[in-house]
């Protein structure tokens, strides 16, 4: 049950990380310093049919800042006991996402959802499954102080990395400044927003007319059919609308979703719809990874799903026939995007 209480100390942290992250880009405008000067070695590729990409003012692309971000991104040292790393639950093979329902955190913590996805975060409005946090950079501050994931705090965080001499090198390179919490925020973001992926057999056959079979394309157009309604919430290039929705996933929610943000009750049980980008290697699925595989998931979406009463009315039986459902298995399976998952700028 989900107390004031509870909802209380949920809007404190997210007013705390606000204070934090705009606070350290104040003191830093006294004496703004030159951007440093990026060199090529990598520049990320926006994708045919992707719109640009919104940098913050202070958070430009460089190659620096992209370097440092990755190698915080894979540093264990960022949590309070040194084992985990943002990539522990989002691995660049899974399309930086895991294969567990719940990804134990430090200590064999449990949370309470599912790691998504982070492949074109740079172009969501909000994050988390309830969308409570408006930029990248304060959403750093989550994982690494969430008592199940790295339970540590951001300033010690960076006073930790400010210990090692290369980080701090890498930090005056990157941002021209001490390494400290600012810049771990920053630099994490910068390299999360070049994690793109639009180069899937599906976008090839959009730009070149060949390469899916004629099953893949029947599921194509079922998917985009009114007859599924799938794509009136997984739409656009990123496959999602963002909406906060209700998909019938069962009767009874253990997590209220977007209403821990709101305390209003039509926010209940309603959650960020997500992107299908690479869907395949994202399994399980759901906010708490309750179904297994996608074969699960479309036949949930052909009986109709559960009747919650904050179910969307565009989910409801679908009549799909066995080779129908196979069709538009066959066609998520060709979202996958074998340049983005081998891309090896993203890993370690
Ligand atoms: C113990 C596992 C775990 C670790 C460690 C972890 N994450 Fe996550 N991450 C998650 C889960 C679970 C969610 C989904 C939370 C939600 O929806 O409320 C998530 C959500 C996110 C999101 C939001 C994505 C969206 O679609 O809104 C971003 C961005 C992100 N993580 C980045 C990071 C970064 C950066 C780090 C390291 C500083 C990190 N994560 C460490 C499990 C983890
Ligand atoms: C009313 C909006 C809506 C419609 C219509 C809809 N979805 Fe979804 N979909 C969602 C939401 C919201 C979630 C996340 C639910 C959660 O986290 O519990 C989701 C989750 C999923 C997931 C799991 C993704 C993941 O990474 O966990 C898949 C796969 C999926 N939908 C496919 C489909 C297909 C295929 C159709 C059409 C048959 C469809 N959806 C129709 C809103 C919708």
């Amino acid at each position: 049950m989900l107390t004031a209480h509870r909802r209380w100390q949920f809007k404190v942290l997210s007013l705390l990380l606000g204070v934090i992250v705009l606070s350290s880009a104040g003191c830093s405008s006294d004496d703004t310093p030159d951007p440093p000067v990026p060199n090529d070695s990598f520049t990320p590729q926006i994708p045919e049919g992707f719109p640009q990409i919104d940098y913050p003012e202070d958070n430009a692309f460089t190659t620096e800042r992209f370097e440092l971000g990755k190698r915080l991104f894979f540093e264990p040292a960022l949590s309070i006991d040194s084992t985990i790393s943002c990539g522990t639950c989002h691995e660049p093979q899974l399309a930086f996402a895991d294969d567990l329902p719940v990804t134990p955190g430090v200590d064999g913590r449990i949370g309470r959802r599912n790691a998504p996805s982070l492949f074109n975060v740079a172009y969501h409005p909000y994050f988390m499954r309830e969308g409570g946090v408006p930029t990248l950079e304060q959403q750093v501050l989550v994982p690494i102080q969430e008592h199940s994931e790295m339970a540590f705090n951001i300033v010690q965080a960076g006073e930790r990395m400010a210990m090692d001499p290369e980080y701090m090198q890498m930090s005056r390179d990157a941002y021209d400044r001490d390494m400290d919490y600012f810049v771990i925020t920053r630099a994490l973001s910068n390299f999360q927003r070049t994690l793109l992926s639009g180069n899937s057999l599906y976008d090839k056959h959009e730009r070149t007319g060949t390469g899916l079979n004629s099953d893949e394309l029947a599921g194509r157009d079922l998917f985009f059919s009114t007859r599924t309604n799938c794509s009136e919430c997984h739409s656009g290039f990123n496959f999602t609308n963002y909406e906060f929705k209700n998909n019938g996933l069962t009767d009874v929610y253990k997590d209220v979703g977007r209403f821990i943000l709101t305390g209003d009750s039509s926010d209940l049980a309603m959650f960020k719809t997500p992107s299908l980008r690479n869907v395949e290697l994202t399994a399980p699925y759901m906010h708490d990874g309750s179904f297994e595989s996608l074969e699960q998931v479309i036949n949930h979406y052909n009986s109709g799903g559960s009747s919650h009463h904050q179910k969307s009315p565009l989910v409801k039986p679908l009549g799909l026939s066995d080779r129908e459902q196979e069709q538009l298995l066959a066609f998520l399976k060709r979202l996958t995007d074998q340049d983005a998952i081998t891309n090896e700028n993203y890993k370690p």
